[in-house]
């Protein structure tokens, strides 16, 4: 399975609202200037590793915006605007058509009452694992799964425990590696991957980034860190901890692909 090249990226600045953000964690409110400053070296990174990046002005209005992987799918050859199962997000999805028209001219919708966010969707290669969550339903994982058929793609279904989404406790780090949270390592869908374990006391760390045969790793998890050095990658620490504040992770920072 070839590796891709990300060449695109859509970020969105986190807003002063973000304080008021959904999360499941008691780290404390996230402090709006430290998070502007992890954001913006989040950026620098991607543009380092050769993508071209947009970003979007903050939304005041949607706390959880800056969140932005989790309102669209961008392939190669078409765009996803999702359907987010948190009310408070729905709103988030309003201008991503005009935004992603920008980029790709077939842009798909997921409906109510169909529910998806993409921070359940992990893609292999063709193929995109769809976590049936708190936030996606079965019926918007089936509505994914049609688009994604219809476009010479594949999906399938993943049933999460404990985490907020798929990619909280799951990270394809290509050459047939997963980087695997407690709650996945024993699951059949991923036995035949070269299977990193995250310990539970460093289980955040399993919301690690490939981009471009680099690993983005959040700070602070060392022991993953080495685990995923010794696998072969190679590393860039990055300083999440204000978004970790409100579930969100690295790869929820950015929709991210490879345009033909
Ligand atoms: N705070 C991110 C989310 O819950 O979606």
């Amino acid at each position: 399975m070839a590796e891709p090249l990300f060449t695109n990226a859509i970020v969105r600045l986190p807003a002063p609202s973000l304080r008021d953000g959904l999360t499941s964690v008691d780290f404390g409110k996230p402090d709006y200037r430290k998070a502007l400053g992890q954001h913006i070296k989040y950026t620098e990174t991607l543009i380092q590793l050769g993508l071209n990046v947009k970003v979007l002005p903050e939304n005041n209005l949607y706390p959880d915006s800056t969140f932005i992987e989790d309102v669209a799918l961008c392939t190669p050859s078409f765009a996803v605007i999702t359907s987010p199962g948190a009310t408070s997000r729905r709103g988030e999805t309003d201008n991503m058509r005009q935004v992603l028209s920008e980029y790709f001219n077939i842009i798909e919708e997921i409906s109510l009452p169909c529910t998806l966010e993409s921070g359940d969707i992990m893609m292999a290669g063709n193929h995109f694992y769809i976590g049936i969550s708190q936030r996606t339903n079965n019926a918007g994982a089936d509505q994914m799964i049609k688009i994604l058929e219809n476009h010479g793609m594949t999906g399938s279904k993943v049933y999460l425990g404990k985490m907020l989404h798929l990619k909280s406790g799951a990270s394809y780090l290509e050459n047939n590696t997963m980087l695997l949270s407690g709650e996945f390592f024993g699951n059949k869908e991923f036995e035949k991957y070269n299977r990193i374990l995250v310990g539970d006391d460093e289980s955040y760390a399993a919301n690690s980034l490939w981009v471009n045969g680099k690993v983005l790793v959040p700070d602070g998890f060392p022991a993953t860190r080495k685990k995923i050095e010794e696998a072969g990658y190679e590393t860039i620490i990055m300083d999440v901890s204000e978004f970790r504040k409100l579930d969100g992770g690295l790869s929820c920072l950015s929709l991210r692909w490879e345009s033909q």
